[in-house]
């Protein structure tokens, strides 16, 4: 087993018999060994920077009844919220007076939220940050409007996968949804030039070890700039109320398998994770992880955008989590970072696509 994860370490890659394995039979021993060799990795791209995004739950209306899901339009007893334009920028402005430099605008798939009012946002929010990243959560959409809201100044986009096998994927979703067409959507948003995110839960229910070996041979093929994943927990209102929650000791391993199969990954340590364990969030980041995402949704909403029960963070200020966050990553000896925090190679591609700019500039004042 240690010797697959010297492999993994070098090779960057397993078969999913290898992974399998891995994944079947670990102990903490062994999860201590794979944790190093992480960290070293994550070390070697990102340091001990820690990147954070302003997490803006906009909507909590859903078109969809994933079975799993807390805002799953079958639950009647959600109450739903949307924010407005001007709810949304005033996030934004007390988060980048908090040192945000990226802003996640995610929801359900809302039909309110029409290409022109999103466009319209994101424009905005992109002309009064400039400086700032937008990465959008907005679900599944067609080419056009992934298109339009790129071409309108958006930089990334998250959509978990959810499972890697269709087989599974058809179990924790309503025969309407297609695993076929969410994959498409990511391998639309890669071609479209968006630093691409995606993920999955960690123990939904019917998932097996071979399954999750399948995401990582999955995430090899795929080769995301994000990887989001936390452990599945049941809300009380949907058809999943009664499974069984996943552990946060496999979401580790996960965690830290990822970091060695994609090194230079941008891999969140989520909130899903810090629900489960009052430490979940340090102990993600000391597992590989080098992204968190603070909530900077107005308190009078938290409440109500709850995929899942307990979630943490509900009750406090945007400026709470951002500092109560900070206090947690210096305390594990890690900094958080205020820039927009790219993916590795994403940012090499913008340092260097600049200085070409300024060369050319420089070239240009030369022949003058
Ligand atoms: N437990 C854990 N994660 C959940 N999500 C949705 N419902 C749950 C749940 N019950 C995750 C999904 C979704 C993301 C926004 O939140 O993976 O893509
Ligand atoms: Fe929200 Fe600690 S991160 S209160």
């Amino acid at each position: 087993m240690y010797k697959l994860i010297d492999k993994l370490e070098k090779d960057h890659v397993l078969s999913k018999e290898e992974y399998k394995k891995l994944i079947s039979g670990f102990d903490s021993d062994l999860s201590g060994y794979l944790f190093e060799k992480a960290r070293n990795t994550r070390h070697r791209f990102y340091g001990k920077d820690v990147y954070i995004r302003g997490l803006i739950e906009f909507t909590n209306y859903c078109k969809n009844d994933c079975l799993y899901c807390g805002i799953r339009c079958g639950n009647k007893n959600a109450q739903r919220y949307r924010l407005t334009k001007d709810d949304i920028l005033l996030c934004c402005k007390e988060g980048y007076e908090l040192g945000f430099r990226t802003f996640v605008l995610q929801g359900g798939e809302d039909p309110y939220f029409t290409d022109e009012r999103m466009t319209d946002i994101i424009r905005t929010i992109k002309s009064d940050y400039p400086d700032c990243a937008l990465t959008l959560s907005l679900g599944e959409k067609e080419h056009e409007s992934y298109k339009a809201f790129f071409d309108a100044g958006a930089d990334r986009y998250l959509l978990r996968h959810e499972t890697a096998n269709p087989a599974h994927y058809s179990k924790l979703h309503p025969p309407e949804l297609s695993w076929q067409r969410r994959v498409n959507c990511l391998y639309d948003l890669k071609a479209i030039g968006y630093q691409v995110g995606c993920g999955f839960m960690v123990g939904s229910p019917y998932q097996t070890a071979d399954d999750l070996a399948q995401e990582l041979i999955f995430l090899k093929e795929l080769d995301p700039q994000m990887v989001g994943i936390g452990p599945f927990i049941a809300h009380h209102d949907t058809p999943f109320r009664n499974e069984k929650s996943g552990t946060m000791e496999l979401t580790l391993f996960m965690l830290g398998l990822i970091r060695l199969t994609l090194p230079d990954v941008l891999l969140p340590s989520t909130t899903a994770l810090g629900t489960i364990h009052p430490l979940g969030r340090e102990k993600g980041i000391l597992a590989g992880a080098n992204v968190v995402m603070p909530n900077l949704s107005p308190v009078s909403v938290r409440k109500k955008y709850m995929l899942y029960d307990n979630k943490i963070c509900t009750g406090d200020e945007a400026a709470e989590c951002r500092y109560c966050l900070q206090t947690r990553m210096k305390s594990i000896g890690y900094n958080v970072v205020t820039s927009r925090g790219d993916h590795f190679q994403s940012s090499k591609r913008l340092r260097s696509s600049k200085q070409s700019v300024q060369s050319i500039a420089t070239a240009e004042k030369l022949t003058d």
